[in-house]
């Protein structure tokens, strides 16, 4: 098995859950995101299992992959969902999924956006400013209501992750100082509008140990104490997501562990845990099928030039990330080193570098591991259509997003000379 259900068949050709690849290449064209809907709920059920003895709020991050099958399929699953714009809280409600389980985490939240979240009574707003609590609740005196809101607490500790998706650092934009967190909340108790629910944290992503979590907690629980003293007793606490999933060769705590370090921790707090889990639910549940147009012996480097790009699938590009390259048809015969790069024209325009494939023209490749920031951060450029998605399922392959035509590219232009 080289991700869950991705398995070779004898004839050297990769099956996904029940389908062969080469079939969805054949009836949905490429580059295509591929996911396995058993894979999205086994990671799911492994939260809902690891954390039996404290029943968190699992608020699935919807930017890891905000497609409406996926985002039915963890509403159906019971998921909560973690939002930050207008644009996610509707496609939750468009997918079935229950707005009171919705969070809305982001830093700079406009105003009809949170107008839009309290009238859907969203179960929580994690205000990551002073100025944001004051729009919050001048909104909720407006409509009658009261918000409530937890601080997002940047508790200064280091995730030990790629600096761009590290976020509780001092230095990041991210949450409201640690210091400043009690007058934050005694002035949140003291308005109108607002009724202090809880605390949370989220320091970063792609996270492979245990530790930071342990400290971030540990900073936030202190504060929880603090609050107590001083008569606000918060009800949550909301430890983020960030979970890594194994890319490459890292190495990963295990989901029992990462539960019984936060249960241990919050112990005795009689506090609800809700947790933000993006990419471990859908990381590696997907998969991005391309076809080689052209192989192209270099001077210094072979390429292997596919048909998906930059535009498709940036984490390569955006964070030097790693995805594993499979060829969808295994042959024999002695590897190539390839660089494996797309049709966009920048250098920066990689998916994978000195790989060692056996390929011929017209070959499918799979590119693992790619079910999250991988099409909700695909863009148009070169003027490229998105790719189509399919969710396998059992031997059936269902066209959950159709491929991007011309047309729904040039749809909001309009000519003026
Ligand atoms: C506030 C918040 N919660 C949850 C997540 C999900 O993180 P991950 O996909 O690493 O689990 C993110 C992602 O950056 C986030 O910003």
């Amino acid at each position: 098995m080289l991700t869950p259900h991705l398995n070779r068949l004898s004839d050297g050709e990769l099956v996904y859950e029940g389908v062969r690849l080469a079939d969805i290449a054949r009836q949905f064209g490429t580059p295509t995101y591929v996911y396995s809907r058993a894979t999205i709920v086994e990671n799911f059920r492994a939260y809902q299992s690891a954390f039996a003895a404290s029943k968190p709020l699992i608020c699935y991050a919807v930017k890891a992959n905000s497609t409406l099958s996926v985002l039915a399929l963890l509403a159906s699953e019971g998921a909560g969902f973690d939002i930050v714009s207008a644009g996610e809280l509707q496609r939750v409600i468009a997918a079935g999924g229950d707005a009171s389980k919705v969070i809305f985490s982001g830093v700079a939240k406009r105003s009809e956006e949170i107008a839009l979240a309290l009238s859907h009574n969203i179960h929580c707003f994690n205000v990551e400013s002073e100025a944001e609590l004051y729009r919050v609740n001048e909104i909720a005196i407006a409509a009658g209501k009261r918000a409530p809101i937890a601080f997002r607490i940047n508790p200064d500790v280091d995730a030990k992750t790629h600096p761009y998706i590290s976020t509780g650092l001092k230095s990041n934009k991210f949450g409201v100082a640690h210091l400043d967190a009690v007058r934050l909340y005694m002035l949140a108790a003291s308005m109108r509008g607002i009724e202090v629910h809880g605390i949370e944290c989220h320091i970063g992503s792609q996270i492979t140990e245990l530790s930071p979590y342990v400290d971030a907690l540990r900073r936030l629980l202190s504060l929880v104490d603090d609050l107590s003293a001083r008569g606000i007793h918060l009800h949550h606490i909301d430890v983020g997501g960030g979970r890594g999933i194994t890319y490459q060769d890292e190495t990963m705590f295990s989901m029992n562990d990462f539960a019984q370090a936060v249960e241990r921790e919050i112990a005795g707090h009689h506090l609800d845990l809700l947790l933000e889990p993006g990419r471990s639910i859908v990381g590696d549940a997907g998969l991005l099928l391309t076809r080689v147009e052209f192989l192209k012996p270099g001077e210094t480097k072979n390429f292997a030039l596919v048909d998906a790009g930059m535009n498709d699938l940036i984490r390569p590009t955006l964070y030097d990330a790693y995805h594993p390259v499979t060829a969808v048809l295994a042959r024999g015969g002695a590897p190539t080193i390839y660089d494996v790069v797309g049709p966009v024209c920048e250098s920066g325009d990689w998916l994978a570098r000195e790989r060692a494939l056996v390929l011929e023209q017209g070959d499918l490749l799979a590119v693992l591991c790619a079910g999250a920031y991988g099409m909700t951060m695909a863009s148009n450029y070169n003027t490229r259509g998105r790719p189509c998605e399919v969710m396998v399922d059992r031997d059936e392959a269902h066209l959950i997003r159709e491929r991007e035509r011309f047309e729904d590219l040039i749809a909001h232009e309009r000519i003026i000379i």
